[in-house]
């Protein structure tokens, strides 16, 4: 169940971490529990995203582990026009490609540390990216 009319600002994992998501003010429980909203931390040295524009696309990577016990989970981009969640597995790779119409933020989540924001900046209409270190 979906509330929107309550408070969070933070993307609402559901309890796998699969497909539920909002970028608005909701509140989504499951099973009767409501579900905390994540909050994010900065991208840090433990955890760099490199960027990568190429043509109409960003390209995300991370030198991350991706074992069973300690992986990414998932990759979103945010836009005024929605998000973008490319869902990742143990024993991949960490990266991902996003259409780069009009996204305004870059999230990563590692299942051990949570979940980081990549923060973006606007030159001359067009979304400039601050690269994590690779
Ligand atoms: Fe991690």
């Amino acid at each position: 169940m979906i509330d929107t009319t309550k408070a969070s600002k933070t993307i609402l994992p559901g309890p796998v971490m699969n497909r539920i998501c909002a970028t608005g003010e909701a509140v989504i429980s499951c099973c009767g529990i409501v579900l905390p909203p994540l909050t994010y931390e900065p991208a840090d040295e433990s955890h760099p995203i490199h960027t990568e524009i190429i043509e109409d696309e960003i390209y995300l990577s991370m030198n991350h582990p991706m074992t069973k016990e300690h992986y990414i989970s998932f990759f979103a981009a945010m836009s005024d026009q929605g998000v973008q969640i490319v869902k990742l597995y143990p024993e991949g790779s960490a990266e991902a490609r996003f259409r780069r119409s009009r996204v305004s933020s870059l999230y990563t989540y590692c299942n051990r540390h949570g979940l980081f924001r990549l923060p973006l900046f606007r030159t001359g209409g067009m979304p400039a990216l601050r690269t994590g270190k690779k």
